[in-house]
């Protein structure tokens, strides 16, 4: 085999994790559900450099996927979680203590600023929130106590794309930790680590599953000092990840980039259609040009994947919008994205941003693998629904 570093993404995606000669030739590394693991005997137990010493903590498969994201990620090397969110307080865990300062993005995943403002508040962290788009004004929100600036691009529900490297300059320069969120390019549309991000984090639920049925989070480490850290805090809280989540996951890799593809031409599609709807207020995707950090997304970003939101006209009532979705046989309501079906969800933005002023109802769409002709008839029969 050549030099597998210099492997193109595609290629790399397809052997990331896996050495069929590990397992008899058997292609994709095979389920392993361990908790005892046996050594052959006890000098193998004080032997600092036996590799797998009980399940939790490592097992061949957990190792075959972190290896496989730390590859696509171009890390040292990455923890696995029962979910994105395990991951993402793992991670925090690890890098802030009482009395640090934290600087947060405003355009969070909801549940990441609820895991803040509830359990770090109440260990003594003080947290605050910046807007998105702030790039290198990060320095003036900078005190003696900063310890950590967290960022996700493009950011939940409303897409926001942040100036990466002008925020990591900021912070290298005062030695703050960067971690970013970076489920929604799944280490396949920005690679944070890259940009000197220090840490980058997933749900591997969305486009690593790609199937609605996984639970799985990870967190891939630049440096090998700070991979340490998560991981012994990842120990000490007892993170770890589920046998067949990770299995899957793993398989996922082989036809990531495919459907991401694939799921982004779709979304051109419906939100072309939706961009000649009067019923929309705005639209929020990367790829429009109305939207807060396009410049930004065009410079940084290899693509975009198949979500987007939707504000309606205010007009519109929670009854009209009930009539429209529920008109829908193709857009089911449901959480999450990344998966092989469309989906809606709605949000409640007022109670996720601290500044959110739109009135009207807000949808945010996950755009599948269906053929996008039958995902427009279906919005063109449901949007009669919208007035009664
Ligand atoms: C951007 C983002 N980060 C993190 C998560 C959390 O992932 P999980 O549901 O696996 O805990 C989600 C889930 O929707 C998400 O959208």
């Amino acid at each position: 085999m050549g030099n597998k570093n210099n492997y193109y993404k595609e290629t790399k995606l397809m052997h990331a994790g896996r050495n069929p000669d590990d397992y008899f030739g058997v292609v994709n590394p095979p389920i392993c559900r361990t908790s005892t693991i046996l050594y052959k005997d006890l000098d193998a137990y004080f032997d600092p450099n036996t590799k797998f010493r009980y399940g939790r903590v490592s097992n061949p498969l957990s190792n075959a996927f972190e290896e496989a994201i730390s590859e696509l990620e171009g890390g040292f090397h990455a923890i696995t979680a029962s979910s994105g969110m395990a991951a993402i307080s793992t991670t925090l865990l690890s890098f802030v203590k009482a009395g640090d300062h934290l600087l947060m993005v405003d355009s969070c995943y909801p549940p990441t600023r609820f895991f803040a403002n509830k359990q770090l508040r109440a260990y003594g962290v003080e947290i605050e929130y910046y807007d998105p788009m702030i790039g290198a004004g990060i320095k003036d929100l900078i005190r003696d106590n900063t310890a950590v600036i967290y960022l996700e691009s493009p950011g939940s529900a409303t897409f926001e794309v942040q100036d990466v490297p002008a925020i990591v300059k900021i912070a290298k320069a005062h030695d703050i930790l960067t971690i970013m969120d970076n489920t929604y390019s799944a280490g396949v549309l920005f690679r944070p680590l890259e940009h000197g991000v220090n840490i980058s984090v997933q749900s591997a639920a969305k486009y690593l599953g790609g199937h609605s049925d996984v639970n799985l989070g990870v967190a891939v480490a630049d440096t090998e000092t700070h991979y340490k850290i998560l991981k012994s805090c990842a120990m000490n809280l007892g993170t770890c990840a589920g046998a067949e989540d990770l299995y899957l996951s793993l398989r996922g890799f082989r036809t990531l980039e495919m459907r991401m593809n694939y799921a982004q031409k779709n979304m051109h599609s419906i939100l072309a259609w939706f961009e000649k709807r009067k019923e929309v207020q705005c639209l929020y995707s990367p790829i429009l040009e109305t939207n807060r950090g396009y410049d930004l997304w065009k410079r940084d970003f290899s693509g975009a994947n198949g979500v987007f939101s939707v504000l309606f006209r205010p007009e519109y009532q929670r009854e009209d919008i009930t009539r429209f979705v529920d008109s829908l046989a193709l857009f089911p309501v449901g959480s999450s994205w990344g998966g092989y079906e469309s989906l809606i969800q709605p949000q409640d933005m007022k109670s996720y941003r601290s500044n959110w002023t739109e009135e009207g109802f807000f949808l945010r769409f996950q755009i599948g693998n269906e053929n996008s002709k039958d995902l427009i008839d279906d919005l063109e029969q449901g949007i009669l629904n919208l007035k009664a």
